[in-house]
């Protein structure tokens, strides 16, 4: 597979993922599997469930098609069982992908990811917490039955290499909703060259998948494992945290308050069905649901439509964050921004009914550096206290409660927020490109 930096993308080798989020399946079972005993048969199971696996390039997603809808990828501590090397066999990974997102040691990385608030401890998590997770498996389902017919089947087949296997279960929420009742997975990079046609807004491929420029023109380094010096091409690494929603304390946030549907618009920055509000400032409006056509600089410089702390607002500043840019424009922002984006292929997920039910979000993105992308956003923009002219508050969607700022012309507002979304699990994985995962996987 040549490297060609100026023009089209392998498409035939990256993994479909990376180009949509398989919304035509409304189920998807997760397999986060760990302690690999016998690395002969485990290849073989996944050698046969990727057979037909199909790539960025095919476009066989109508009802009835003849494919396999899968997605796989791989821990650092995954690939050194699978190819039975010592660390320092694999070259040029991440590094936030070698040291893994937990682990005793990495008390730094979880202060970064919030993972030290009372209710994200690891001591807490469901899975993850000490760098188990050798493989993580994705099979996508038109139901829910057939979604957990596939633990059913495929969960003995695991166990016949692996000691462990976790299966999380991840939906579709009704019209995109997440448990808040937003909209979500709206703004999405336009990825040059991957299925959205070219648009002079679109981001470089080598944001998000390895061989390929990003937006300063470099290409990041691609990972060598022994005997396959670039086996890293088109490929991308992982992020996956589960991130549970205590939606009675974020519906507790609105009661008695005057005009609550504004109030949560303004924490995220969109109304619950989708508008934004720097375009739609008054009220939802049907023509924008979907929009993401649009900068903060021009219209909404001072935060009095979004407010600078809403969470689209920090997990995206687009081209408002001036300060430290090389000439302080509003074009230089943007660029700026533009180096640290992610694609979420997030679904929901909920365990149990009623009061007792455990609701959440199975976070996925992809980036081509898990540093200076997801871990990017994490710590400089929606944990950072003092993010863009803010003192002392986070992201009043995902940070952990505090005060939140509403700007407003005369009299900005403060209102106080708990904190609505805890970790529950997480890992890091390489998600290989197709020659890449054959190889991995020869007998
Ligand atoms: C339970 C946790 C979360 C919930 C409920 C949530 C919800 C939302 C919603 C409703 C939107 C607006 C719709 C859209 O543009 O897709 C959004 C956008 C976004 N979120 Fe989250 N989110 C969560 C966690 C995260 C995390 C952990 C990150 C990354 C660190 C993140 C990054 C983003 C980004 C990059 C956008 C798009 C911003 C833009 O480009 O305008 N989110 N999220």
């Amino acid at each position: 597979m040549s490297l060609d930096t100026t023009h089209s993308l392998a498409l035939d080798d990256i993994q479909k993922i990376l180009a949509v989020g398989y919304g035509e399946f409304d189920h998807a079972c997760y397999f986060l599997i760990s302690e690999l005993y016998n690395v002969d048969r485990a290849r073989a199971y996944f050698r046969a469930i990727t057979e037909g696996m199909i790539d960025a390039a095919s476009n066989k997603t109508r009802a009835g098609a003849e494919e396999r809808k899968a997605t796989i990828a791989f821990s650092f501590n995954g690939l050194q069982t699978l190819l039975d090397c010592p660390e320092d066999d694999l070259h040029r990974f991440d590094t936030a992908f070698r040291e893994g997102m937990s682990g005793q040691h990495n008390l730094r990385r979880a202060r970064i990811l919030g993972d030290t608030n009372p209710g994200s401890t690891r001591k807490g998590w469901d899975w993850g917490r000490n760098n188990e997770i050798q493989i993580l498996l994705i099979l996508y389902a038109r139901t829910e039955a057939d979604s957990q017919n596939l633990d059913k089947t495929e969960v003995p087949k695991i166990e016949k290499f692996a000691k462990a296997v976790k299966v999380e279960y991840g939906y579709l929420g009704e019209d995109g909703k997440e448990h808040f009742g937003f909209r979500d997975g709206i703004a999405q990079p336009s990825v040059e060259g991957l299925r959205i046609p070219r648009v002079p807004e679109s981001i470089k491929p080598g944001e998000f998948i390895l061989g390929y420029a990003n937006e300063s023109g470099a290409i990041d380094d691609i990972p060598g494992i022994p005997g396959d010096d670039t086996w890293g091409k088109n490929g991308s690494y992982l992020v996956f945290r589960k991130l549970e929603q205590d939606v009675k304390t974020f519906e507790g946030l609105f009661k008695g308050k005057e005009n609550p549907e504004l109030l949560k618009a303004k924490m995220v920055g969109r109304w619950q069905d989708g508008s934004p509000l720097t375009l739609a400032p008054e009220g939802n409006e049907r023509r924008l649901e979907q929009s993401n056509d649009f900068n903060y600089h021009k219209f909404d410089q001072h935060g009095y439509r979004c407010p600078i702390g809403a969470h689209i607002r920090r997990a995206n500043p687009r081209d408002s964050l001036l300060k430290g840019t090389r000439d302080k424009s509003p074009a230089a922002a943007l660029s700026n921004a533009n180096s640290h984006r992610i694609i979420r292929r997030g679904r929901l997920y909920q365990k149990g009914t009623g009061e007792a039910a455990k609701k959440g979000l199975l976070f996925v993105c992809f980036n081509a550096s898990i540093e200076d992308q997801f871990e990017f956003i994490q710590r400089q923009w929606v944990n950072n206290k003092k993010f863009s002219k803010l003192t002392n508050e986070v992201d009043p969607l995902i940070g952990a409660g505090g005060k939140f700022t509403i700007q407003a012309p005369y009299a900005p507002k403060q209102v106080d927020i708990k904190e609505l979304v805890t970790t529950k699990a997480g890992a890091y994985f390489f998600l290989p490109g197709l020659c890449a995962l054959k190889q991995l996987l020869k007998p």
